[in-house]
């Protein structure tokens, strides 16, 4: 793995007890509720493959109506407090690093889930791991990713843009400890031409504090 993607699943595990937090800005509440609302009937009856399900935020909303839904992550420590929740029963977990989802051996589903994902892989990493999450998917396979878009008065805010073109923000735990965590927020634009050749009907819907993308695969 190289540095940054290091850090980032460094960060997330000393995170995990209180990352959920974030869900209880007074702010986004609203966006909150539309989206956990809106992902039941994108995921019903299909076998959902969840990538870095984290704490498990959005899994039980995309699982009700799923007929399976495998939520995972990297790591153990995030996904301890997912697997705590009530959940529905079609849900199962497994440690999977999305960037090679070799743990998935010959594994493969007709739908995918990423919250809060796409804005942590580094752009030139992306259509590298789209094609690897595509290649797990059947002909016809959803794909559903949501988002933070970035909110001057709700983000933290931007402290360098690298040669790429991959957005940095400066991070501080509650140990006192401070983390440069790669976050970008991509455009729908920038988002849609990275898809690869598979993806067709490609869709962003923008809430105020967060964007959802969904498209099918042929
Ligand atoms: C921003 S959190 C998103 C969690 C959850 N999906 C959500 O929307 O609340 C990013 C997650 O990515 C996980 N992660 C970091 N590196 C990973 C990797 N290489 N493979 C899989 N998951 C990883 C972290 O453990 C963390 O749970």
């Amino acid at each position: 793995m190289t540095d940054v993607v290091e850090n980032m699943a460094v960060y997330y595990a000393q995170r995990a007890a209180y990352y959920e937090r974030v869900y209880f800005k007074p702010e986004r509440q609203t966006d909150l509720r539309a989206m956990e609302a809106s992902l039941p009937a994108l995921f019903a009856g299909r076998r959902v493959l969840e990538i870095a399900c984290g704490t498990g935020w959005w899994t039980p909303h995309g699982a009700r109506d799923a007929a399976a839904w495998l939520a995972t992550d990297l790591n153990p420590e995030t996904m301890a407090v997912a697997r705590a929740k009530a959940l529905p029963a079609s849900v199962r977990f497994a440690t999977v690093d999305a960037y090679t989802m070799a743990e998935l051996g010959g594994g493969t589903f007709d739908a995918a889930f990423a919250g809060c994902w796409w804005s942590h892989v580094p752009l030139q990493r992306l259509p590298a791991w789209l094609a690897t999450l595509h290649a797990r998917l059947e002909p016809g396979a959803r794909v559903v990713m949501l988002d933070n878009s970035f909110v001057q008065t709700s983000s933290t805010p931007l402290s360098r843009r690298d040669a790429e073109g991959n957005t940095f923000q400066r991070r501080v735990l509650d140990d006192g400890s401070e983390h440069e965590v790669l976050k970008n927020f991509p455009t729908p634009e920038e988002a849609f031409a990275m898809l690869g050749p598979r993806a067709v009907n490609p869709r962003w819907t923008a809430y105020e504090h967060y964007w959802v993308l969904s498209y099918s695969l042929t």
